[in-house]
């Protein structure tokens, strides 16, 4: 039922792990499932040198992350903003119907890490 590529990256999750000084730390959860990923980046001059995670979820979720942090590490912010779900999914090699709202999770999650880091809290308007 999953890939080959599903199952590796859930068997050896790259840049899992927590980050001593990020840049941006970033929660974001899944309401359907209650699944959950902490997302930390360590961004200089536009590019997201390095990436680290922990992720509360099912084995797609995890291998979607893992994927999803391989995607966007050396990648300039933009770049980042263009992965998504489905960009993660079949970066795998494809996920079976029901877990493609798994890859969700990573690409909301790096989303916001790089929306949060470009406008930051006390930048934000509050009209
Ligand atoms: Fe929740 Fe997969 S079931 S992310």
């Amino acid at each position: 039922m999953y890939t080959e590529k599903v199952m590796d990256h859930f068997s050896n999750p790259r840049n899992v792990g927590t980050m001593e000084n990020p840049n941006v730390v970033v929660k974001v959860g899944d309401p359907g499932c209650g699944d959950a990923v902490l997302i930390f980046m360590q961004i200089k001059d536009n590019v997201i040198s390095d990436v680290k995670y922990k992720v509360y979820g099912c084995g797609a979720a995890i291998a979607t992350t893992s994927m999803a942090s391989t995607m966007i590490k050396g990648k300039t912010l933009e770049e980042a903003l263009e992965v998504t779900d489905e960009k993660v999914a079949d970066a795998l090699g494809g996920l079976p119907e029901v877990k493609m709202h798994c890859s969700n999770l990573a690409a909301t999650a790096i989303r916001a890490a790089v929306t949060r880091y470009l406008t930051p809290p006390e930048k934000e308007k509050c009209d």
